[in-house]
């Protein structure tokens, strides 16, 4: 892939393609993670006289104008983190856009408005897609792309105008790939993963895979209950996703063929309904009562946890434990990370929701070896897919 040093910028108008998908709580950012990864980048063009128009969606408004997910706070934020103002354009290829992307001056920054705004950048049409990557282009002279969080997706901002215009990996894509590429190269034993989170069905590819390369999974998070269930357990009113129980029953099968240690939880907290403050108890993972369900996992089953992982060489970690949101469930996806913390291994988090659970239970995020933004784009890429925004910055 060719980076940043391959490109001239000076004076030219570069459209830079960021992942800024940032957890909003009306207009106030809950976690900026996301936004302070791009800024080096960013910065980066500022500093060597482009003019910088910044691309980006955030939550999912299927192509329609949505104004709880307008990017304009996002755009405050990022200019406090620059250090500078940027300006921002109300709509993403309209006469705001235009307007804003000829006035800009060297070293000055834009942000347009969500992409997703715009039915084309999701399309599955291809000629549809093209037509609005077209307009897209049409504002820059050079493309940039460093939204690791969406390379997996294949969306006209992602895929189409990186092959309109001259291009180049920014840093924080660079970065990323370079990590995941280690995970899947030169991976140091025992290498653990930990997966969590709400869905099985989201990461059935990237369990297939790794299934053929890890010594221990550890399953922990809402996914966990379908795990249980498939091995004939009650899981009462957990999460539970009956139609990929007969997958589950897969893994577990060529999890004992191929020698890997596939850890479930051994203890829940069992609450009586989904709340902050529901009432709860500590119970067998085994014998969850039927009007009862598992948030969190329990004290026993984190010592289990931390116990697989104080070896540890490498760990990739996905997903939290429990209900992270709530205080009274995130002890689970707390003690998984303290062990991280505490481990010498080559340590991984992959993922919106773990990076922003770490931030949120107020843990120091030095003490992974790094935190990506990518969720999805991390799974698939362990998965082992081609990923469309990499394979068009590659080209
Ligand atoms: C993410 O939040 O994982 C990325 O920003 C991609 O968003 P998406 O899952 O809505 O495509
Ligand atoms: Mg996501």
């Amino acid at each position: 892939m060719r980076t940043l040093d391959d490109l001239d910028v000076k004076g030219r108008r570069v459209l830079v393609r960021a992942d800024l998908n940032v957890p909003l709580d009306g207009e106030t950012i809950t976690d900026d993670g996301r936004i302070r990864a791009s800024v080096p980048t960013i910065r980066t063009l500022v500093d060597r006289g482009a003019k910088v128009i910044v691309c980006a969606h955030l939550g999912r408004p299927k192509g329609q104008v949505k104004p709880e997910f307008s990017l304009r706070p996002v755009a405050r934020r990022l200019g406090e983190l620059l250090g500078q103002d940027v300006v921002f354009a109300t709509d993403v290829v309209g006469p705001s856009a235009q307007g804003v992307a000829e006035e800009l001056q060297e070293g000055q920054v834009a942000l347009l408005e969500n992409l997703r705004y715009e039915p084309g950048e999701e399309s599955k049409d291809d000629a549809t897609r093209q037509a609005f990557a077209e307009r897209l282009a049409g504002l820059a002279e050079l493309y940039v792309g460093d939204g690791f969080g969406a390379v997996h997706r294949k969306h006209a901002s992602v895929y189409d105008v990186p092959r309109l215009l001259p291009h180049a990996a920014g840093g924080l894509v660079v970065a990323e790939v370079e990590v995941l590429r280690k995970l899947t190269e030169a991976t140091e034993r025992p290498y653990v993963v930990v997966l969590g989170g709400a869905k099985v069905s989201d990461k059935l590819g990237v369990i297939a895979n790794l299934l053929t390369k890890v010594d221990r999974l550890l399953v922990g998070g809402g996914m966990a209950y379908t795990f249980l269930k498939a091995q004939g357990h009650e899981v009462g009113g957990s999460l539970l996703q009956q139609d990929q129980l007969d997958q589950v029953r897969g893994f577990l099968n060529e999890a004992a063929k191929q020698g890997v240690d596939l850890v479930l939880p051994v203890d829940v907290l069992a609450a009586t309904h989904f709340a902050e403050d529901a009432p709860y108890d500590v119970v067998e993972a085994t014998a969850i009562p039927a009007d009862r369900q598992g948030l969190d996992i329990g004290p026993k089953t984190r010592e289990l946890f931390a116990g697989k992982l104080a070896d540890a060489r490498t760990v990739f970690w996905n997903g939290p434990m429990g209900v992270f949101e709530f205080d009274e469930f995130a002890d689970g996806t707390r003690a998984v990370a303290e062990a991280l913390i505490g481990s010498e291994a080559f340590t991984v988090v992959g993922g919106g929701d773990s990076a922003a659970a770490v931030r949120k239970l107020g843990l120091p995020e030095d003490g992974f070896s790094h935190i990506s933004t990518g969720g999805g784009a991390s799974l698939e890429y362990l998965e082992g897919k081609t990923l469309p925004g990499l394979a068009a910055l590659e080209d």
